[in-house]
């Protein structure tokens, strides 16, 4: 199945966004770890599969709805296999990562947390990781322990077994959507197991640019969302080992989740139905589908191993033509590093930093990116962050240093 290289001159046919001009210049797009663009096989299965054979699934007899509801099976067939996950029973569709983290505190969480009960959270994590335990720590009075960060944005794991004595949950970020940290998901999961806690990893960051095996982690609980990994939005996965699944309780109530429901009560679908109420992200499961099939014609090792080139030569570059101007957050070691640079330039704030790269049409996210408490870590209120994806190649790097030397001009230094 894989075998392509990933170079821009082999792919541009297959991005259509890189055909869009604004003033009669080409788009720079460095933004993909907020939200990735679509290769036009994923739009296209879309838009052939709603065009053509669309139909409610698991509902209805005739034939375009069993049609439907193999290919929509099919595609958490495809999710199963790219994680590395033992069955497609044990993936379920949400909406997004965020509300796959939601579910993983409002049912594991409800069902087995009490007062005093303890979670371990990193200063790495995005708001989705946690809200909801904070939402939980309101409701239940849980107790929120949290592993802080080496100067150079790894985490620190010096005080890891007195931070997770006694806890019941760790849940955890596989890659710092800011700083680009890659954590060492296998070594955590160990150390929760050890001490008795649940492992959930927040893979949002990860699934799109790694080789992911759930089972190699031995992890728990694992959300990603489609959207960043070339697939549409509305979508995203949580997986969890089946036992896990089996004993939590539903998330949402509805139609799909049940066997039966009665005056008195209800009883529920077996998983992954019993996780997903109402009628699913039908089309989206079939683009999500076609994401995975457009990574694996390259093999997800040649998507991490372009990226890491990608991150070095972006470093390298950055840092030879800017020196102190510019201070890139995290570690430098691309072995432990994602394509994700948040920078401070000069003394601009993050917000001017990005209108001024606009203005070249170089796309990146300015402000907290959804990691507030991260932003007080580092002593900044924001960042400049530009994010690396397939269809990005060394022009694009090229682009942003140029544009950033623009910034010169217009604030005069
Ligand atoms: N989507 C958010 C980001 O930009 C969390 O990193």
């Amino acid at each position: 199945m894989s075998g392509h290289t990933l170079d821009r001159a082999t792919i541009a046919a297959d991005f259509p966004f890189l055909t869009r001009r604004i003033d009669g210049e080409r788009v720079v797009y460095l933004d993909s770890a907020n939200s990735s663009q679509k290769p036009r096989q994923v739009i296209d299965a879309m838009s052939s599969f709603a065009a053509t054979s669309y139909a409610p699934i698991n509902r209805s007899a005739y034939r375009m709805a069993a049609e439907a509801t193999e290919a929509y099976e099919g595609a958490r067939a495809k999710v199963a296999r790219f994680i590395n996950a033992p069955s497609a029973d044990e993936v379920v569709f949400t909406k997004n990562a965020t509300e796959s983290l939601n579910l993983v505190a409002g049912s594991w969480g409800r069902a087995n947390l009490r007062a005093g009960d303890v979670v371990v959270l990193t200063h790495m994590e995005h708001h989705a990781n946690i809200v909801p335990w904070h939402q939980l720590a309101a409701e239940r009075g849980i107790e929120l322990r949290w592993i802080p960060l080496t100067p150079t944005g790894e985490l620190d794991l010096t005080d890891l077994p007195r931070l997770l004595d006694g806890a019941k949950a760790l849940s955890f970020t596989a890659m710092s959507n800011v700083l680009g940290t890659i954590t060492p998901v296998a070594h955590l999961c160990r150390a929760a197991h050890d001490a008795g806690a649940l492992a959930v990893v927040d893979a949002c960051q990860y699934v799109p640019h790694n080789v992911t095996d759930v089972q190699a982690w031995d992890a728990d609980l694992v959300a990603f969302s489609s959207h960043k990994m070339l697939g549409p939005t509305g979508i995203g996965v949580l997986w969890g080992r089946a036992e896990l699944l089996d004993a939590m309780p539903p998330f949402l109530g509805g139609g799909n989740m049940i066997s039966d429901v009665r005056l008195d009560g209800f009883t529920c679908a077996p998983v992954p139905a019993k996780f997903e109420a109402g009628t699913p992200p039908i089309i989206e499961a079939i683009g999500l589908g076609a994401a995975i099939d457009y990574l694996e014609s390259f093999g997800m090792a040649e998507v991490r191993r372009h990226e890491a080139e990608l991150t070095r030569y972006a470093l390298d570059t950055l840092t030879e033509r800017f020196g102190d101007d510019l201070t890139i957050h995290g570690p430098r070691n691309v072995e432990i590093r994602g394509g994700v640079l948040s920078f401070a330039f000069r003394d601009l704030h993050p917000h001017d930093v990005s209108q001024v790269l606009d203005e070249r049409n170089v796309c990146v996210r300015a402000g907290h990116h959804c990691a507030k408490p991260l932003m007080r870590v580092l002593g900044v209120g924001a960042t400049a962050r530009a994010s690396f994806y397939v269809y990005n190649d060394t022009a694009d790097v090229d682009a942003l240093a140029d544009a950033l030397d623009s910034a010169t001009d217009i604030f005069g230094f």
